[in-house]
Formats: structure tokens, sequence, C-alpha cells
């Protein structure tokens, strides 16, 4: 049988430095949604990469003593090395170098300028000599250039703009009624508010001046802004070539997941492409908030940058990815902590998913087979209860959410063990005692898929325990969302501590 598609995309990050928490946040939740999809049976393809041209990218390889190319590709290796720590599911890594990259981006913008969206014209603005480059008002310290300390330049260049003009009315109607879906409600807000209240200018889309970067192809002095040339990513990552009549079997984009500041470039930029090229609209561009860290922005110069690596040497993993997403609503600010995090970590993954695991497993170690009986209703009813929030949660977003139902019937165990006793059971009442603790394993099954998409090594490594494998990641959701689905259990390892307390 066909299956359905998914496709979901990350920002493609610039490469002029190392991966840091904010890279990390876009891309762990692109991956805990392409898991969850996977989950449910889909044809899924998540999509990542690398944005590496541009001039910024060049004068840091300079500052480097590299060459551009030798410089992303020291940087590039990082983040492959970073998202496999951080088990990134991803099936492509597009890189804006790569060759066929650069022919869809020719082959795009010669369809713009066939279309006659492409004119002629020329740029003038603040440049830096020994930059080589513009600046904007706004990023000039004491009216001189940031980097250098010098007065800058008055230059006009000829370069091409785009039509962006000509996209603002129909823009205004799509994002309205909703066929260009931008959530939250407040970041659609937010562009509306731009969109009906300021004249959006057409857009100056090659340099002259940048020589890092894909040349216009009628015109080999130019090469492509850096924005457009990232923006095709999306469309080159699944092979496409650019005949609009032959787009993948995934296009168009599920669900384009990026960060607050890059929202005017998702939406007008990227929705004049598509709508230029006459293909179908992404169906979501979802926008989260950004990471602080105890009330500042992160910053080198602060000093309060935390590296991925070594949240990931402290919490591992795993739990990394699950404390990025458990406070928070994933489309607002947050503001994080080392100390939360070990609080975070201690309460919910230590005493409470971890001690779970260990108090029912320890109990039915060596006990033999412990079989189903009858079918406890109060379980059952709980746990579709948890699958309708959990799901629900997940469709929307609302990661923090669908890890508060987790956390819920994890409490849920808990008084259930309080109150039924198994220790003493175990003594006087053999049957008894064999319900309990089928009752317990079967919801820890339940559990683990819920937190698959978060803690896909700890779900592994915890259906192993509970002596499933393969078998059950074979299954269809509906069959592993049922209670009482896996009828007899045998516990024949022990048991380490699965979330150490830290
Ligand atoms: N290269 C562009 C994206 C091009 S996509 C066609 C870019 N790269 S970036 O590396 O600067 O940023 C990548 C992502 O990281 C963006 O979604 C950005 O919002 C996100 N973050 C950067 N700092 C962040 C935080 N402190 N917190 C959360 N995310 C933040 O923009």
């Amino acid at each position: 049988m066909k299956k359905d598609t998914f496709y979901v995309t990350t920002p493609i990050y610039y490469v002029n430095s190392k991966p840091h928490l904010g890279t990390v946040y876009s891309t762990v939740a692109a991956d805990i949604i392409a898991r969850f999809k996977r989950m449910q049976g889909k044809d899924v393809f998540f999509l990542t990469g690398s944005d590496e041209h541009g001039e910024k990218v060049a004068l840091t390889a300079k500052k480097h003593n590299k060459e551009p190319k030798e410089w992303v590709d020291e940087i590039v290796a990082t983040y492959k090395l970073l998202w496999d720590r951080l088990n990134i599911s991803y099936n492509k890594f597009i890189r804006t170098t790569d060759k066929e990259h650069e022919k869809t981006v020719a082959k795009i913008l010669e369809i713009l300028k066939e279309k006659n969206l492409i004119y002629e014209g020329s740029y003038t603005g603040l440049y830096c000599l020994e930059c080589e480059r513009f600046y904007t008002k706004k990023e000039l310290v004491d009216n001189k250039c940031p980097f250098h300390q010098k007065d800058l330049v008055n230059l006009k260049e000829k370069c091409y703009f785009l039509k962006l003009s000509a996209f603002q009315k129909p823009l205004i109607k799509l994002i309205e009624e909703g066929e260009f879906r931008i959530e939250p409600e407040k970041r659609k807000n937010e562009i509306l508010g731009f969109l009906t209240t300021e004249r959006l200018e057409d857009v100056a889309i090659s340099r002259e001046k940048v020589k890092w970067g894909v040349q216009i192809p009628w015109d080999r002095e130019q090469t492509v802004y850096v924005w457009v040339d990232a923006l095709i990513n999306y469309l080159s990552g699944l092979g496409w070539k650019g005949d609009p009549k032959k787009t993948s079997k995934y296009w168009p984009p599920d669900c384009q997941i990026i960060g607050k500041d890059i929202l005017r470039f998702h939406t007008l930029l990227w929705g004049a492409i598509i709508l230029s090229l006459e293909i179908p609209l992404p169906k979501l561009i979802f926008v989260h908030g950004f990471l602080t860290l105890e009330g500042q922005k992160m910053s080198k110069s602060l000093g309060n940058v935390i590296e991925p690596d070594k949240l990931i040497d402290i919490f591992g993993s795993d739990a990394t990815r699950y404390l990025l997403f458990s406070f928070f609503s994933f489309g607002e600010d947050c503001d994080i902590s080392l100390s939360k995090f070990y609080d975070e970590y201690n309460a919910k993954l230590a005493n409470g998913y971890g001690n779970l695991i260990s108090r029912t497993l320890t109990l039915a170690l060596g006990k033999g087979e412990i079989k189903l009986k009858k079918v406890d209703k109060k379980f059952e009813k709980k746990v579709s209860a948890c699958w309708r929030d959990y799901d629900a949660s997940m469709e929307g977003l609302k990661f923090n959410q669908a890890l508060e139902v987790f956390q819920a019937l994890i409490a849920f165990c808990n008084e259930y063990i309080d109150k039924k006793k198994p220790w003493e059971l175990l003594k006087k009442d053999k049957e008894g005692f064999e319900e309990v603790i089928y009752n317990l394993t079967e919801a820890i099954r339940h559990l683990n898929w819920m937190i698959l998409p978060f803690m896909p090594e700890k779900a592994n490594q915890i259906f192993e325990l509970l002596g499933l494998g393969k078998t059950e990641y074979e299954k269809s959701q509906e069959l592993a969302k049922e209670w009482a689905e896996v009828k007899v259990y045998k516990i024949s390892e022990k048991i380490e501590r699965i979330f150490p307390r830290l």
C-alpha cells in the first residue's frame, strides 16, 4: 500500500561558526516531528543542511587563513558529528555548495527571468572597502565599519531585482485565508501587520562584489543573493531540477520549522519564489521562539553560551532532547539554565520515568512469564485517554503538553503501585502480584511509545528490557496503542539505572 508522505524541514545553518544551542533547537524539533510521523507509518522526508555561500562566510574563512570551501567543509563536519550525537534522523543533508543545488538555483532564476519577474537595476549603499561588503546604517558603530572602525563609502553597483512588490496582495490574501499557513497565530498576525502597513519593496537578488556564491546564469559577473540561494534548498534537497510540472512526491512541505528571526524571509521571499514557480505552497510554516540563558540572549561576547556538547556530556543525548522541549511551549521564547535542567532531569526522568521502570522491572525480574489474565478497564480507559491527548498535542506541535501527558501516565502508575503494594502481594497473593506487574509493564510499553520521538535511544533500550524487539517497531500505531496488545512479558535482564540521578 502506498504510504502518505510527510516532508519536514529545518532552516539550513550558516557555517560561519560551529553549531550552537539555537541551531540544535530547530533541528531536534524537526527530528521529533519526523520520528512521530514515521511512528504513524508515514513516508517521511526530513531535510536539513548548511547555508554556505556569501561574503560573511568568505570573510570568516579568510580570517582563518582558509579557502572558503576548506572552511565550510570543516564546519559542516562539526554539524554532522553533532547531529549524529543527537540521533538526528535526517534523510538528506543539503549543502548549498552541492553542484546539483547550484544548478537548481540557476534554473529557477532563469524561470523567474523568463516570466519577467527579474529586472536589471542598481543598488546603492554604504560599503566597507576592507570587508568588501555593504552595511546598513543600523549595523554601523559610530557611523563606521564595526570591524575596521573606518569610514564607509557610498557605492552604487549593478544588480538584478526580483519584483517582490507584485506579490504583496496575493500574499496578504493567501495568509489571511489560511492557504499559506503560518503558526503560531501571533506570527501570522505579525507578518500580516507588516504586509498591510508597509510597502513591499522589490529586492536585490544578486551581488557584483560577492564572489563566493552561485553565478547568475546570464551574467557571470553577478552572484545570487544568499537568501534566494538558501531558500531554494527546500526544493533542490528533494532533487527537484526546476520543472514545475515534475515536483517530487514529497512536495509541498508539510511542516517547515523556523526561528522567529527568519519569519519575513520565509513568508515574503519564499512565498514569492513559490508563487512565481506556480507550485503548491508549504502547508505550514511553524515559527519557534528563542532560547535565552538565565534571562539573557546567548552570545559569545557575553560569554554565556552553553555548548550543545556540554549539555550532552552532562545529561546524555536523549535527556538533552527531552529537556529542551519539556519546559516551554514550542512557539514561545524560553529561558533555560543548567540548574533548571538538573532539577527537571532529576524530578521527571531519574525519579519519574526511571524510577517507575526500575521499581516495576526489578519486581518482575526472574518471575518467569507474566501473563495477561483479565483486561484492567481502568488502565485501558486511562491509556486511551492519554493517547488521545498526546496525539492532539503532537499534531499541534505542543511538545510540552505531550510530555505532560506522558508524565501524567507515570503519576497514575506510581499511585497504582502505592495503592496495590506489589511487594506485599508477592508474599501472599501471587495472582494479584502478577496482575499488578502485568498492568505496569504494559503501561511502560505505552509510555515508551510516547517518549520515542523525544528519546529514541532510551526508548530502544527500554523496549529491549521489556523483551520486545523488532516486532514492536513493526507494529502499526493502531495496534501498538491498544491496551493489552502484548499478552505476555518475561523480564530476564537485570536493570541498570536508565536515568541515573545527577
Ligand atoms: N542560514 C539561515 C537560514 C536559511 S534557511 C533557508 C540562518 N541560519 S542560522 O544558523 O543563523 O540560524 C538557524 C536557525 O537557528 C534559525 O531558525 C534561528 O532562528 C535559530 N536560532 C538561532 N539562535 C537561536 C536561539 N537562541 N534560540 C532558538 N533558535 C535560534 O538563519
